[in-house]
């Protein structure tokens, strides 16, 4: 069974495929309309349940999208209308949901319940977020870096703000395909330490620094993400935006960086908050490539899922 739960869970051979295969979709789609057909429709016949207990805009119709270009069939659902939302097992949705489609997608709240759904489905099952990753996401950032820059191996990247996460699928990433990771952000909110460690046990340098400004500093991209989180309580708003002030993603950060740094953010962004309009919207901006690419690197994760 393939699922595909975290970055630090899947083999690196494999998720450098996917990473392949995510390129060649996209650049054999090019030119196409969004609706037409992939060549030799890998997923026809294929029914895929995309279920959210947290909203998506992204995450929701870029799997939609990339199914139907595959020849598969979708449905979306929400937690909250299922049995799910009001009482029914992890458990027993599982086994009722494995008996009507080909893979499960969900979004959810704690990894313990996208464990459980892995544990008892008999279809493979795709982390579409949780509390404490986002793989599909970090899939899609690394096809995003190397369609600009090249290999993503021996880099350092940065990232600013929040150890969410967003970040932790980053270290898993920095671990898996070797390159380096400078988280700077308050103490507080540091990354995940078994990311942590899973990274540099894997072989990647990864620094804790205090100080955004001399983060920076030779940089091949900085990263970045909201400064309050869909599972952080709305009562920590103001003490995280007090907190997270200083490692705002601005053009003063950026010019530390390496000339031809990226700026990665994998929205939705509070545009002013964690990161200026100037490096959103500025040269060094990838952020509207990397919300393309969900939908091929979710392509090419399905196919490896799916084994076609
Ligand atoms: N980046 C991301 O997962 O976006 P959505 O929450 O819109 O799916």
């Amino acid at each position: 069974m393939s699922h595909f739960l975290d970055i630090n869970k899947t083999d690196p051979a494999a998720l450098r495929e996917m990473v392949n295969s995510a390129h060649a979709m996209k650049t054999a789609r090019k030119g196409l309309p969004k609706g037409a057909p992939d060549a030799g429709a890998p997923l026809a016949g294929r029914m895929i349940a995309l279920i959210f207990e947290k909203p998506s805009t992204r995450t929701r119709v870029s799997f939609d999208v990339g199914a139907r270009q595959m020849g598969g069939q979708t449905m979306v659902l929400s937690g909250k209308e299922m049995q799910l939302g009001h009482g029914e097992s992890i458990a027993d949705t599982a086994r009722v949901l494995s008996r009507y489609v080909d893979l499960i997608m969900l979004r959810t709240f704690e990894e313990a319940t996208l464990l459980e759904m892995a544990e008892h489905a008999t279809v493979p099952v795709i982390n579409g977020l949780t509390d404490a990753s986002h793989p599909c996401q970090i899939m899609a950032d690394i096809v995003t870096y190397e369609e600009h820059r090249g290999p993503i191996g021996g880099r350092r990247f940065v990232w600013s703000g929040d150890g969410n996460n967003v970040c932790s699928s980053w270290l898993h990433a920095a671990g898996q395909f070797g390159f380096d990771l400078s988280f700077t952000g308050p103490e507080t909110l540091d990354p995940d330490p078994r990311a942590v460690a899973f990274a540099r046990q894997k072989g990647a340098t990864v620094d804790i620094r205090r100080d955004p400004l001399e983060a920076a500093i030779g940089a091949d991209a900085i990263v970045t993400d909201t400064w309050v989180s869909m599972h952080d309580p709305e009562s920590a708003r103001e003490r995280r935006h007090n907190q997270l002030r200083p490692y705002q993603v601005n053009e003063t950060m950026m010019a530390r960086a390496k000339p031809d740094a990226l700026f990665m953010h994998c929205l939705p962004a509070h545009r002013n908050e964690e990161a200026t309009d100037a490096v959103m919207d500025g040269p060094q901006s990838v952020i509207f490539d990397e919300s393309e690419n969900r939908l091929h690197a979710q392509k090419a994760i399905l196919r490896w899922c799916l084994g076609v």
